[in-house]
């Protein structure tokens, strides 16, 4: 047989493009070689890591843990008093991996129902139109596609002078199931992986430091947002050192954790953090081992890694398409979804495209952090007028009622159409009310569009409208800085 639109891979850009092409009416395969659907984000990344977060928060919150920051004040100022409390590590991992298996079993069934034919094996490009795939177990055989669609997603870039893999030293993917909590963790990268595990472990009680490169955690985050998170992770007791190399480290002894990092700050300080673990999270890089990209001569781009497509997703080799972490733009699931619905669609003849100027990022520590559009030093650097406007969370009824009132929204909006051209937010459930703003920047809305709309009271989107009307001067329930 031969299909239209073959899929190697099947995280979140890999099945929702099988699902997409399938129900378009397109004969569709899917090849995988895990055993389990859904790639890195279902399987040891997005799902894993937000079950952890979710369970470590509420260990924290009753330990009463976090000082005046983002896990809110002591339970006890809720009028709760805890007894005994304990951790039960092992329990909290399991829970961990059924949330995983029930995403994941449940890709397996979409993707049967909707009747997309699945392949377990590692696929290999054979050349135009064919893709030989190698079972763990069993023979290997070749399936034939008009489109191939590359959807192999990545993997976690190492430092040469990090042993990863090697006793002491993880990637996310090790740090999402120790069996144990560490006395000292300490994380390379202020990442969104870097932040998030780092808050895991701390709230379950390692002491955990966090070396970053660069002037600030979440570079290319708007400044003063990322300066907001950082001083709040600081108060529950995340220690972040920023504009600090690694340089090396060395095995220590059990009273120094095992391992001490020797790093240099950017004034020439030298300074060491001892560790008994260290996790490498300085970025993903796109995977592509044994695709057989280069005997094809498929391109990738030298440095990066990344494969180059054209406006349709279509590589160097005509037939054969790429979405997700393989291509441009950030490395998130919902941006590889986007993609893999507007391939489907481009390739069954309909109109598809992706909107990159619209796309969320979101960092689940507590408070969230969420981000779309332009950061206000991008649009200084751009030459562009713009109004400002910012609520804070201590203002707002429901964040006080929740005792979670630390943090800000942040609004950008053109000076002379006040089309909004950037919203970025530090506060609980900053994630959900993100796409509120998404989809305004999607219809090309203005900041006037969010002022003029009716929200529920009391809620936490409150705090995006009167941001909005703040950047007009006539905030409600804080005193606007401009009146008018
Ligand atoms: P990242 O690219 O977000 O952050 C890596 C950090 O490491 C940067 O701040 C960088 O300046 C720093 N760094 C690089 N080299 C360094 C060095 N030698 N020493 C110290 N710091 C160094 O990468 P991360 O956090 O590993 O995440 C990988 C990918 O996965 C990213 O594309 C990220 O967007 C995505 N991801 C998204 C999540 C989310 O949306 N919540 C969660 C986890 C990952």
């Amino acid at each position: 047989m031969t299909y239209d639109f073959l899929v190697i891979g099947s995280g979140p850009g890999g099945y929702v493009a099988a699902i997409r092409a399938a129900q378009l009416g397109l004969a569709t395969a899917l090849v995988e070689k895990n055993e389990r659907f859904g790639g890195t984000c279902l399987n040891i990344g997005c799902i894993p890591s937000k079950a952890l977060l979710d369970s470590s928060e509420l260990y924290a919150r009753l330990r009463g843990s976090g000082g005046s920051g983002g896990h809110g004040p002591d339970i006890r100022s809720h009028g709760i008093k805890v007894g005994r409390l304990e951790l039960d590590l092992e329990a909290m991992m399991a829970r961990k991996q059924q949330v995983v298996e029930k995403l994941t079993s449940g890709v397996g069934r979409l993707l049967e129902a909707n009747g997309v034919d699945t392949f377990q094996g590692t696929g290999r490009l054979l050349g135009q139109g064919a893709v030989e795939v190698v079972p763990e177990k069993g023979s290997k055989q070749t399936l034939n596609s008009k489109s191939i669609i590359l959807a192999t997603g990545s993997v976690p870039a190492t430092l040469p002078i990090f042993p990863v893999g090697e006793e002491g030293f993880l990637t996310s993917t090790e740090a999402l199931s120790l069996t144990s909590v560490p006395s000292r963790l300490a994380v390379i990268g202020a990442g969104a992986i870097g932040l998030e595990l780092g808050s895991v472990w701390s709230r379950l009680g390692a002491e955990v430091t966090v070396i970053e490169l660069l002037d600030q955690i979440l570079p290319g985050m708007d400044s003063e947002i990322s300066r907001r998170l950082r001083s709040i992770l600081g108060r529950q007791g995340l220690e972040i050192v920023t504009g600090t190399r690694v340089l090396g480290y060395e095995k220590a002894g059990k009273a120094k954790g095992g391992i001490l990092l020797a790093a240099e700050a950017k004034d020439g300080k030298k300074l060491e953090f001892p560790a008994d673990l260290v996790l490498v999270a300085v970025g993903r890089k796109p995977y592509t081992d044994g695709l057989g990209l280069a005997e094809l001569g498929v391109k990738t781009e030298e440095n990066s890694g990344r494969v180059p497509v054209d406006e349709r997703f279509q590589t160097s080799l005509a037939g054969v398409y790429a979405i997700g972490d393989l291509i441009r733009a950030p490395m998130l699931a919902h941006k590889a979804e986007e993609e893999a619905i507007a391939v489907a669609e481009l390739l069954a003849g309909k109109a598809g495209e992706v909107n990159y100027g619209t796309i969320p990022s979101v960092v689940y520590t507590w408070p969230e952090l969420a981000s779309v559009g332009k950061s206000e030093e991008a649009l200084r650097q751009e030459g562009v007028q713009y109004n400002k406007g910012t609520f804070p969370f201590r203002a707002n009824g429901r964040a006080l009622a929740m005792a979670s009132e630390d943090g800000l929204v942040k609004i950008l909006a053109d000076k002379g159409s006040d089309r909004l051209l950037g919203v970025h937010i530090v506060g609980p459930w900053a994630s959900d009310l993100i796409a509120e703003a998404v989809a305004v920047m999607e219809f090309g809305g203005s900041a006037e569009d969010i002022a003029r709309t009716v929200h529920s009271h009391p809620t936490l989107t409150e705090a995006l409208r009167e941001a909005a009307l703040d950047a007009e001067g006539r905030a409600i329930h804080i005193l606007s800085r401009k009146t008018g």
